[in-house]
């Protein structure tokens, strides 16, 4: 079965081809991120009219790169939500029209569950049943993966999600958006011990987080910085993000060993734009070792927004006998 996937639910166009045979056979990628740090964040309107831009021209790349033609798809998925709904409309509904008009079946995907099955995509994927810990820009959760559908809630943040605290504690240190690959580069040259940051919601049982009051944390730190001028110097900039990731790392690392355990499952997936984080990954890393378990990830560009996830995820749904109507799907909240 061969699914064109369609992903519009934020700042990124991505569009690619699956091929439950041969795999990923085309896969282009679009970011608004230029757009949007003029103004320190997503502006939704001028998302939605990008994604208008944009969409079409990478679906004729994408047919291109993989050396098709419109007729030789066999179902179209497209991003229904979470997201932003005119962003979500976009893809929804260029999606459900080329399906409608081509004569196949669509699917309308959760953009989580796409984020979710990301690492399959890679050479050597976990099988089922695994945890799945989903550190995005608007989620952070941990779940118990049985099967394509089958996710069991085992935690999830109160608050702010991973990336979002890791985007707004980057603004509070005067950095664009999005800041979470910005203060991983400038945590490199810091000290990781100068500055120490709590480490939320892990001295009580459960697998939930709660990421907001690091924000504040980050906040007083950098005041209690600033010379007369008002100025941070640079070193304690770069020791500031390294104590925050440090700080942030840990939680997740911390929950995840213990999500480990209840479950006793030994195979750990990290997903999402945050799981593209190196700290994270290194210290996940030491965690699956002590656990004798396994850490698994997809390549940097699949971690982030991205069509080839969607297209996975829809064609797995697919092949599973699932379609959706003809309503043009867009949820802009839907849980999992
Ligand atoms: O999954 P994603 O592309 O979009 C959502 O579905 O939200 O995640 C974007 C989030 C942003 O908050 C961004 O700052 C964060 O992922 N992010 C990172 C890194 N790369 C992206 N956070 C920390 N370290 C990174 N290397
Ligand atoms: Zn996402």
């Amino acid at each position: 079965m061969r699914v064109l996937g369609i992903e519009t639910s934020c700042d990124e166009t991505g569009v690619a081809v699956y091929d439950s045979e041969l795999g990923l056979l085309g896969d282009a990628l679009y970011s608004q991120v230029e757009m949007h740090t003029e103004y320190g964040g997503v502006v939704p309107e001028l998302a939605s009219r990008d994604h208008i831009r944009k969409l079409l021209p990478l679906i004729r790349e994408v047919m291109t790169e993989s050396g098709l033609v419109l007729a030789d798809l066999d179902a179209v998925a497209y991003t229904a939500g979470p997201g932003l709904i005119g962003a979500l409309m976009v893809g929804a509904s260029t999606g459900r029209a080329l399906a409608l008009g081509l004569g196949i079946p669509a699917i309308g995907v959760h953009h989580m569950e796409g984020h979710l099955l990301a690492p399959m995509l890679e050479e050597s994927p976990p099988s089922f049943p695994f945890v799945a810990l989903l550190v995005s820009g608007g989620h952070t959760q941990l779940v118990r993966v049985d099967g394509i559908g089958e996710y069991k809630l085992l935690g999830e943040s109160l608050d702010d999600a991973a990336g979002e605290a890791f985007d707004k504690a980057a603004k509070m240190l005067g950095l664009e958006y999005p800041g979470g690959p910005l203060i991983a580069k400038l945590a490199e040259q810091g000290d990781r011990t100068r500055f120490r940051f709590p480490r939320p919601m892990t001295d009580r049982p459960g697998l939930d987080f709660s990421f907001s009051g690091l924000k504040t944390f980050t906040l007083n730190t950098a005041q209690s910085c600033r010379d007369a001028e008002g100025v941070i110097d640079p070193q304690t900039m770069a020791d500031i993000a390294a104590a925050f990731e440090e700080a942030v790392v840990d939680t997740l690392a911390i929950k995840c060993r213990r999500a480990l355990r209840e479950t006793g499952l030994k195979q750990l997936i990290i997903a999402g734009g945050v799981s593209a984080n190196r700290r994270l990954r290194e210290k996940l890393a030491e965690t699956v070792s002590v656990e004798k378990a396994s850490l698994y990830y997809a390549r940097p560009r699949f971690c982030t927004d991205n069509g080839a996830m969607i297209a996975y995820a829809g064609c797995q749904r697919l092949m599973a006998g699932q379609q959706s109507d003809l309503t043009i799907l867009a949820r802009p909240r839907w849980p999992m």
